[in-house]
């Protein structure tokens, strides 16, 4: 960092705590403007050396535009009380995969991870027992338990949310990243054991390692190591939940080999750290947005002490509720043991906009990033629409800039008609898409009323299982879907 951009660090971190310095003018000159090497938080070693360090950003104004179109609206399922797991809910899923990314084969078997959960729970009450079981199929179609991945007791947290899963058929050993949940606020950090049954809603990123064997009758997962926290919330960039005054998350860690760099990368959904006396950092996350077109220069400060680079049309993260903070994040691999990670800033970031950018994952496709997630209706700002659906972006290189796909980055949503019939949305290499089928035939009753009804009323409205796959279709920043292929789940490579 040089001295005068040192100064200027400084100069904002001053500014949250006395506001007369609050800005406008006080960066202009020394700030660089454009790529530059991806920063490390204080104390870590040298920076990346590829360029990109900036965060693109998902506007108000370009929300504004969303609405759902014959192009991004999937058409309503059948309902379904039939499961893929029977006695299970079953929910967020993702398959086995390489670590180039391709779905993974285990000797003759295609292997799929969820979260479960035994069906006697009520449907809203399935989140905090969540479980890790994986399923196995020989063709794609037709699937059977394979086991619970970890027993009781020998996962991080009370529970266990979505993540990823990568085989290396060179060594047969097979690497688990996935959400741990319940750590109470304050408690110490990770002592290295596994088995945390503390409940709470605080998530760190998770990590193991086990070996596969299979045979003609299934696929054996096993010999576990350490489940190692290998990320946690808080530092310069990511906020704590302690910190939080709105929607707060720490998950989904998704495993990504970047075919340029040949590092390793895990994305994941949180909050942008907005600086302030009870934050980590006083200044706010030290992220710098880019610009509407990268080169433009010149910088702006909002009150909140953001600095943005180039012009927004002058709009500015703050322009909505800052409280409102959901981010892509990312953090790079520093060992090929997977053990060792640094923070980076993160990829997209949608102040003002939403909350949560749920289970973000990338495909490479003409030699584009496509970096996707998927939102709730709920987490949206005030005064914003979107439906529950697949989001995305797509930019030229890993750090960006990221351009919201048609338009305004939605991708496919959930028909009027079936507002919550699917949900966690992942796109796999292949452009089929895989998805759980949640609420079906609410009538009028939205969201928080499913609470309030019988027992019966809301297990019989729950699926609970997976959904037929859909396909999108690309090209360069456009997308379209197709129906449901089909009326069950597939996994076709
Ligand atoms: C999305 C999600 C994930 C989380 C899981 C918890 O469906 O909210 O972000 O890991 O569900 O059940």
């Amino acid at each position: 960092m040089s001295t005068l951009t040192r100064q200027c660090t400084r100069r904002l971190a001053l500014s949250i705590l006395i506001p007369t310095l609050a800005l406008g003018s006080a960066c202009t000159d020394s700030d660089p403007v454009g790529p530059d090497p991806i920063p490390s938080e204080p104390g870590d070693a040298g920076p990346l050396n590829f360029p990109g360090a900036f965060t693109s950003l998902w506007t108000r104004s370009v929300v504004q535009q969303l609405e759902l179109t014959p192009t991004s609206t999937l058409g309503v399922l059948p309902q379904t009380n039939e499961q893929i797991l029977p006695g299970y809910w079953l929910w967020d899923s993702w398959p086995v995969r390489t670590p180039d990314g391709a779905i993974a084969r285990i000797g003759e078997w295609y292997v799929l991870v969820s979260l479960t959960a035994p069906d006697s729970l009520l449907p809203g009450a399935r989140h905090g027992k969540a479980e890790l079981r994986y399923l196995i199929s020989r063709d794609g179609e037709d699937w059977q338990l394979g086991a619970r991945l970890f027993t009781d007791g020998n996962a991080e947290g009370s529970a266990q949310w979505a993540g990823s899963t990568i085989y290396d058929p060179a060594t047969n050993r097979i690497t688990v990243f996935y959400t741990a949940l319940g750590f109470a606020d304050g408690t110490p950090a990770d002592d290295g054991t596994a088995g945390e049954s503390r409940q709470g809603s605080d998530q760190r990123l998770v990590m193991v390692q086990g070996s596969a064997t299979s045979s003609a009758s299934g696929v054996t997962l096993s010999d576990w190591g350490l489940h190692r926290v290998i990320v946690e919330p808080g530092g310069q960039y990511y906020e704590r939940k302690s910190n939080s005054k709105g929607i707060w998350a720490f998950r989904d860690p998704w495993f990504f080999k970047d075919p340029r760099s040949g590092r390793s990368f895990l994305l994941f959904t949180a909050n942008l750290s907005l600086g302030g006396p009870n934050s980590d950092s006083a200044s706010p996350a030290g992220v710098r947005f880019w610009p509407t077109a990268p080169g433009v220069s010149g910088v702006e400060s909002n009150a909140a002490g953001m600095r943005l680079f180039g012009s927004h049309g002058g709009e500015t993260p703050t322009n909505g509720d800052p409280s409102v903070n959901g981010v892509v994040g990312m953090v790079v691999a520093e060992n090929d043991a997977l053990t060792s990670w640094r923070k980076l800033p993160p990829l997209i970031a949608a102040i003002g906009v939403n909350s949560q950018l749920e289970r973000p994952h990338f495909i490479v496709k003409d030699d584009k990033y496509y970096l996707f997630f998927s939102s709730h209706e709920f987490t949206f700002a005030e005064g914003l629409n979107g439906p529950d659906g697949l989001y995305g972006f797509v930019g030229d290189s890993l750090t960006g800039l990221y351009a919201p796909l048609n338009g305004t980055g939605l991708v496919a949503g959930n028909p009027t008609a079936a507002r919550f019939q699917t949900y966690s949305y992942l796109v796999l290499p292949n452009l089929q898409v895989v998805s759980f089928v949640g609420y079906q035939n609410l009538g009028g009753v939205g969201l928080d009323g499913i609470g309030s009804q019988t027992p019966e009323w809301q297990r019989d409205r729950f699926a609970g299982t997976l959904a037929p796959p859909f396909s999108l279709t690309i090209s360069g920043a456009q997308t379209s879907v197709s129906g449901f292929n089909g009326t069950g789940f597939r996994l076709l490579p």
